[in-house]
Formats: C-alpha cells, structure tokens, sequence
C-alpha cells in the first residue's frame, strides 16, 4: 500500500512514440534458426526472373547475365564456396530500374542482398521473406513505395537492415523486435509512423546520432544503453522538446549542456543509474513541463542537494517534478513552495529530506498529487494543506510528522488517497473528513491517534478502506464501511 503511489508514474513511459527519422542503434537478444533447400537451377531461373523485371540498365550489368558463362560468374553474384548457389547479390550504385521482383525469394541461400543506391520502385515483394538465411540487406536510396511487407521474423539472422532513403509508408513491422542479431536499423527518410517497437536496444549511442540536430523527439526507453550521457549532449539537439530516456542503463551525471536546449519541454530519466545532482541551470529552461530523475542514485548526501530547487523556480511552466528514489538528503528547501504554480505532481518519496512542510505549500493550489513519503520530515502538517483543492493524492507515510490531522483535510473534495501511516500523529481522527466524497482509501496506522472512527467517516459512501491499526483509538469498530 505504501508504495502504491510510488508506482503511479512509471506506467506513463511505456507507450514509446518514436518518430522513425532515424534508427541506428545496436541490440542484441537470442534465437534458433530454421533452413530451407533449393536446387542450383532454381537459383538460375530466380536470377533470370529478377533480370526480366529491369526495364533501365545504362551500364549494360546484364549483358553479362548471359548462358557463355555460369551464374556464379555473372556481374555482382557471389556464390558459396562448396556448391554452386547464390549466397550473395550486390548490384549497388548502378543506375538500374525497374521492380524488385518477387522470383528472389527464390534464392534460398542468399545471405546478402544490396540493391542501394538505384531507382527500382513499386513495392518490395512480400517473397522476400522466405529469404531466411538473410544477414545484410540494404535497398537504401530507391523509390521503394508502400507498406514494409515483410514478415520480420522469418529473418532470423538478419543483422544489417537498411531501408533509409525510400517512400516507405506504414507502420515498421512490430516483429523487427524479433530481431535477435540486428546490429543496424536504417529507417530515416521515409513515411514511416507508429510506435517502435519495444526492442532492447543496446550500447552506447552510436556518433551519428549527435548530427541529427533536427530531432523533435528522442524517445528510447526502456532499452538497455550503457555508458554515460555526453556532457555536451544539449549542444547537439539544441531544438528538442521531449527526451525520453527511462529505464535503460545510463550511468555518470545529467548534461549539463541541457540547460542550453532552451525548447525542452519534458526531460524523462527515471529508472536509470545517474549520479550527481540535477544541473542548476535547468532554472534555464523556461518552457520546461516535466522533469523526472525518479529512481536514480542523484544527491551527494549533503545538506546542500537541494539547493537546484530554487533554480527550478524559474521553470514557470513547470507540471511534474518527480525527484522520488533517490539519495538526495539536506532539508526540504523553502523555495518549494515557489515552484510554478502550475505543479500538478510533486513527488520526493523515497529520499532522506528533513525539515517541515512549510504553510505556504498551499501556493500549488493545481496540485494534484503530493508524494513526501518515506523520507525524513518533522513538524506538523499544516493547516493550509485544506487550499490545496485540486489534491486528489496525499502521501507522507513514514515520517517523522507530529501533531494532528488538520480537520482542514475535509476541505480535500477531490481526495481520493490520504496515506499518513508510520508518523507520530495524535489526538483524533478529524470529523470533517466525512466531507471528502471522493476519498477510496484513508490510511492512518502506526500514529499516536485516540479516540473513535468518526460516524460521518464511516457513512462516507465512497470510502472503501480504512487502515487504522496500531493507534490508540477507542469505540466500538465499525461493523461496515460506506456501502
Ligand atoms: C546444377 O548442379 C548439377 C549437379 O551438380 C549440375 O549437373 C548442373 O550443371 C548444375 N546446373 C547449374 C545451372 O549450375
Ligand atoms: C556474356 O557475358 C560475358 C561476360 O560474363 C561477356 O564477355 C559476353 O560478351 C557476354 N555475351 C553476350 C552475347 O553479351
Ligand atoms: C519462384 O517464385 C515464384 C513466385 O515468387 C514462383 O512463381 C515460381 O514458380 C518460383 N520458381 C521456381 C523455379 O521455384
Ligand atoms: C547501404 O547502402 C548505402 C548506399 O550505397 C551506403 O551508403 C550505406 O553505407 C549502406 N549501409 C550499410 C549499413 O551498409
Ligand atoms: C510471422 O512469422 C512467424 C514465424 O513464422 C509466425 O509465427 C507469425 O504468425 C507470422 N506473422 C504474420 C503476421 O504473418
Ligand atoms: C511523405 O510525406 C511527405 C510529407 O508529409 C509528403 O509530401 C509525401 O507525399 C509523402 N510521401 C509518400 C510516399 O507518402
Ligand atoms: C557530424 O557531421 C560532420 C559533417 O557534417 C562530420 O564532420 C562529423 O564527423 C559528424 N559527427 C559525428 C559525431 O558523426
Ligand atoms: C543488458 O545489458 C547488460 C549489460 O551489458 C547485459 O548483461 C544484459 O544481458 C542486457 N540485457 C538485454 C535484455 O539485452
Ligand atoms: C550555454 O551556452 C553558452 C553560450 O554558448 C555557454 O557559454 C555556456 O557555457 C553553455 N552552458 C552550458 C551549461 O553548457
Ligand atoms: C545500476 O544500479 C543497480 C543498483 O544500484 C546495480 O545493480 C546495477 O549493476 C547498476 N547498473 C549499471 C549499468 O551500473
Ligand atoms: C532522519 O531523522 C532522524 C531523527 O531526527 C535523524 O537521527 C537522522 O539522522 C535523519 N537522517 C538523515 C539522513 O538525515
Ligand atoms: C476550508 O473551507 C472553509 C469553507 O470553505 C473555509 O472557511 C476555510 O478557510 C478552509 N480552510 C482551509 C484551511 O483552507
């Protein structure tokens, strides 16, 4: 239960939208692979079919196709070394057109297939995929149209897939995630869309990548990166308004650089294992949205680690900080209460930050949830947390709060959460919480509370729990709840 908040933003992540311009990126998983046979004249008629569908051809690469000598020697085939069948097809850079046509799925032991750098159109033949020995193919810089057709998983060895360059329409083939042994993935400058699919990509950030100044959306979570994050990498992408990074395995520190990449809107790092501090300079960022680090290993442990807050106070627009899991200490800054009134999520769990909740946290008046569970507060919650009416989930288990239950809690209509367990609040439950007919869940064990269950707690008909235990509270226990 406690943690049940803790858990609220990390399913925001997992529709990963990637606008296709580029994908280079090496990964890496694990498979079997199956085999087919076809006899040597197969090959020869394959080849023959492929030759017909050519209707351009200015450096005469056909004429060698001829029956005077063995396929295995015509222009651009290569054969395997014990048996007379085609392992490879490379008629790169010819100026040829035509069609790709669908007798090269025939070749049943091509291992290589690079027709870049031409002008064949129409669409690629769904026959390709019977091509199951294929590692490398590459149909860059052609006139290729229509919908990828390709059944993915057929292609079992694939490492090099290259379609940049192309009028590829649709959405990439989901299946490209079976891809156990891909290495290379050009897709940039087609009309691809849709939502890529949720490979593990691996390694570090390939060079190129840091050319693509136009990205308007980095989105690569959930993969399995490595390495840091170059300090400089706000330099590169100085137009970028969404970088989404979670849950991969960059180590080392937050550019810095960032803070230059004055278009960023949302900055999404959660889940991986940054150390150091949230830059200073994100104050920098005026348009900033949403800033996510949870659960990372930031903060030095010092009483100072706080101290960007106040930065982040220039970020006016700003909706979501989600500091929460991390290794930030010191006391929870005043200037918290100066972040953009706009603030709709704050959430800080899971750290070890002292102090109070100070009174006039009641500026963010929009936000909706407040998570300052499992760290290290003291004092009381102060009455002014009642302004707070757009809360629809409170969360300060496990502190060190004193006093009592502000009855202003009854102003929260749109609670639905209010989790104060393992705190040494007192005196009574308040009465006005009966007011809250949103509230699903009220968690109060582990205090010092006394008295009753209040019966206009009890007659809420929208509470469906209440976790009370260890208090001292009295009376008679509530044989029903609500409805
Ligand atoms: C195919 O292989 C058979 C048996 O090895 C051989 O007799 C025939 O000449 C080959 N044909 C071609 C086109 O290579
Ligand atoms: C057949 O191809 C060979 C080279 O592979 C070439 O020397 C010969 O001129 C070609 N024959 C014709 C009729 O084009
Ligand atoms: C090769 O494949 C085509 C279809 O793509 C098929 O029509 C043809 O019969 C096949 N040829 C041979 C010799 O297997
Ligand atoms: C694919 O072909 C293009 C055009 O020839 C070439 O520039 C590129 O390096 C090739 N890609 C790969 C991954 O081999
Ligand atoms: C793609 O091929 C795999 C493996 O042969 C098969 O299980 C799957 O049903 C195919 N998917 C489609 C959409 O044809
Ligand atoms: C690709 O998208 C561009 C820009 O939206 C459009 O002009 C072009 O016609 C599209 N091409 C195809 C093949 O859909
Ligand atoms: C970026 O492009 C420039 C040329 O435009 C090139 O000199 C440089 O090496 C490229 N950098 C990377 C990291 O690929
Ligand atoms: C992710 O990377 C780690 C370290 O390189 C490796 O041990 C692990 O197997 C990778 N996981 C996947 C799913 O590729
Ligand atoms: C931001 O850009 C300015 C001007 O180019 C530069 O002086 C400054 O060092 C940069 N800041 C960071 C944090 O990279
Ligand atoms: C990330 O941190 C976790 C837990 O601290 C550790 O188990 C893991 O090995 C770290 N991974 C990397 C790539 O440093
Ligand atoms: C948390 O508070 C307790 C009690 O005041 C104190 O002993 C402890 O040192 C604090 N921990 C940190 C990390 O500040
Ligand atoms: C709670 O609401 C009442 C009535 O609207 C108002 O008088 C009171 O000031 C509010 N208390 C707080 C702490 O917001």
């Amino acid at each position: 239960m406690k943690s049940s908040l803790a858990s609220f933003n990390s399913h925001t992540y997992q529709a990963i939208h990637a606008v296709l311009l580029v994908f280079l990126f090496s990964f890496s998983l694990k498979h079997a692979a199956p085999a087919a046979f076809h006899g040597n004249e197969t090959d020869k008629l394959a080849l023959l079919g492929f030759k017909s569908q050519i209707t351009e051809d200015p450096s005469r690469v056909f004429a060698s196709w001829n029956e005077s000598v063995h396929f295995c020697r015509w222009t651009g085939i290569k054969c395997g070394p014990r048996e007379e069948r085609v392992i490879g097809l490379n008629l790169k850079g010819l100026s040829l057109a035509g069609i790709i046509s669908d007798h090269l799925g025939n070749l049943s032991l091509l291992n290589s297939l690079d027709l870049a750098e031409n002008s064949f159109h129409e669409e690629i033949p769904p026959q390709l995929s019977r091509l199951t020995r294929l590692q490398y193919l590459n149909l860059s810089f052609n006139y290729l149209t229509g919908e990828f057709p390709v059944n993915l998983s057929h292609w079992v060895d694939l490492e090099s897939l290259v379609l940049d360059h192309n009028t590829l329409v649709g959405q990439i083939p989901y299946q490209v995630g079976s891809l156990t042994k891909l290495v290379k993935l050009y897709l940039k400058n087609n009309n691809l869309t849709g939502i890529f699919p949720v490979n593990s990509l691996s390694g570090e950030f390939p060079p190129p990548f840091y050319n693509l100044s136009s990205l308007e959306l980095i989105a690569l979570s959930f993969n399995n990166f490595s390495g840091n994050l170059r300090s400089d990498l706000g330099h590169y992408f100085p137009n970028l308004p969404k970088l989404y990074l979670g849950s991969c395995q960059f180590i080392g520190s937050i550019p810095s650089s960032l803070a230059n990449a004055s278009k960023l809107l949302q900055l999404d790092f959660p889940e991986n294992n940054l150390t150091g501090n949230i830059p200073k300079g994100f104050g920098n960022l005026r348009n900033l949205l949403w800033l996510n680090v949870h659960r990372n290993h930031l903060g030095y442990g010092k009483h100072d680690d706080l101290d960007y807050v106040n930065s982040l106070t220039n970020c006016s627009s700003l909706k979501m900080l989600h500091l929460g899991d991390n290794q930030f200490v010191g006391t929870l800054p005043h200037s918290i209460v100066n972040l953009s009134s706009q603030i709709q999520r704050l959430l800080i769990f899971r750290n070890r930050i002292g102090g109070s909740i100070p009174r006039e946290i009641s500026n963010l008046v929009n936000l909706n949830l407040l998570d300052m569970s499992n760290s290290n507060l003291t004092g009381r919650i102060p009455d002014s947390i009642g302004r707070l009416t757009n809360l629809g989930g409170l969360n300060l288990v496990s502190n060190l709060l004193t006093g009592v239950i502000p009855s202003s809690t009854g102003n929260l209509t749109e609670l639905v959460y209010l989790y104060l367990p393992l705190n040494k609040l007192e005196g009574n439950i308040p009465s006005t919480l009966g007011i809250c007919n949103q509230l699903l869940i009220l968690a109060i064990s582990d205090n010092h509370l006394t008295g009753t269950i209040p019966q206009q707690l009890i007659a809420l008909s929208s509470l469906t729990k209440i976790y009370a235990f260890y208090n001292s509270l009295t009376g008679p226990l509530p044989v029903y709840i609500g409805n």
